[in-house]
């Protein structure tokens, strides 16, 4: 270990030349569990690359714990393989793995004092000497800025310095990988964002590969590379924030990843752009790299801000009625009926001296472009 650094930056920067030309890839190769008769998860295959941020999104029992347990060693998995820069680290426990995890209620040990819940791990390895140790949790605490704070015990804290000495505790022993379950979701909101960016910035700057567990969309939107959206124990897509939003890969995702319209439809056969669709009150042009059979019923999945009001109908417009105006600053939402008794959602841009649409205003909506909705088969 070099000498002790006095300012968090310094630290950081001096363990990221340590650590950072020396980044872990992680994958999964068919995972598989199983509690009894129960199966949790359902052939995982996951290739998560040097120093990336991934996070691991779905709804609560989806087997994101499960997964991260497996994956830092807690859990044997029932089949299939984790491997750390290609190497399967079967049987091997999660000091030997280095792996490092924040579980979701901190897991601090009540009765140590900051200091000592730090230096916990490095005095276990029994590798480092006194000074060694000590010099090493100073870096931690700096870095996670407790230094002041170091001889409270974990009860004498709020959630999040708590959070950010479990932060200090895992990263102490230079973990290769480090898992973070929900490790926001006690914080009140304002306090959740700075530790989101803190978490961000303190990975980064040391190039640790990261896997974040969350059913935040927002939270995995924004601090991640890449996200992997679970649903009953399946990856549905792993994929970019960006191209989640933009390029669902199923229902599941397109619903559980922003807002999203789905409009049920059938197909009526081919048109310029891909398909024409007949849905309630009228028809949608949709291009879609699927082929698509006619009279197959499909479900397409449109943003709100997707939708755009036309003057007047066309060939491939839906008609509607504003049912309900929803002003949130600089966006309009507008809840519009269609056919069918089916009620979409459709955002505006609101600038200066705009004309908002009023209730009971009967409009016509086409599609921004042909590409700005993804197509299901239903
Ligand atoms: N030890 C266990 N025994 C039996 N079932 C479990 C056990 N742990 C988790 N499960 C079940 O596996 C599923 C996934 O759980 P979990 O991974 O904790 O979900 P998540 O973290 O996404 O909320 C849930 O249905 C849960 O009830
Ligand atoms: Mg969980």
């Amino acid at each position: 270990m070099q000498s002790v650094q006095t300012t968090h930056t310094t630290a950081a920067a001096a363990i990221a030349s340590e650590l950072g030309a020396d980044s872990h890839s992680l994958s999964l190769s068919q995972v598989m569990h199983q509690f009894g008769s129960f199966v949790a998860l359902k052939d995982i295959n996951l290739a998560i690359r040097p120093g990336e941020f991934v996070s691991l999104l779905g709804p609560s029992g989806c087997g994101k714990t499960t997964l991260l347990r497996i994956i830092s060693g807690f859990l044997d998995p029932t089949a299939g393989n984790v491997l750390i820069d290609g190497q399967s680290v079967k049987g091997l426990s999660p000091s030997q793995r280095g792996t490092g995890i924040v579980f979701q209620n901190y897991a601090l040990f009540p009765h140590m004092t900051v200091w000592d819940n730090v230096a916990y791990g490095l005095r276990a390895g029994g590798k480092l000497s006194r000074g060694q140790v000590s010099n090493r949790v100073g870096e931690m605490l700096d870095m996670v800025q407790m230094s002041h704070l170091a001889k409270r015990v974990p009860s004498e804290l709020s959630g999040g310095q708590q959070q950010r000495v479990a932060i200090a505790r895992a990263l102490a022993v230079e973990p290769r990988i480090m898992l973070l379950d929900e490790p926001f979701s006690a914080l009140d909101k304002s306090l959740r964002l700075d530790m989101q960016i803190e978490i961000r910035r303190i990975l980064g700057e040391q190039g640790i590969t990261a896997i974040l567990v969350t059913h935040d969309q927002e939270e995995a939107m924004s601090m991640s590379d890449r996200i992997a959206v679970l649903s009953g124990g399946e990856i549905h897509q792993f994929d970019s924030p960006i191209n989640l939003y933009d390029r669902p890969a199923t229902h599941f995702v397109s619903s559980f990843v922003g807002t999203c319209n789905h409009i049920p439809g059938e197909v009526l056969g081919r048109s310029e752009a891909g398909y024409r669709v007949q849905v309630p009150g009228g028809e949608l042009d949709v291009a879609t790299d699927q082929p698509l059979a006619p009279n197959g019923k499909v479900t397409v999945a449109v943003r709100p801000e997707n939708l755009r009001v036309q003057p007047q109908t066309h060939g491939h417009t839906l008609t509607g009625t504003v049912a309900m105006c929803l002003p949130l600053g600089s966006v309009m939402t507008y809840d519009v009926t269609l056919a069918d008794d089916l009620h979409i959602k459709l955002t505006q841009t609101r600038t200066l001296g705009s004309q908002p649409l009023k209730t009971g205003d009967r409009i016509h909506l086409d599609l921004v472009s042909p590409n700005a909705c993804a197509v299901f088969p239903a």
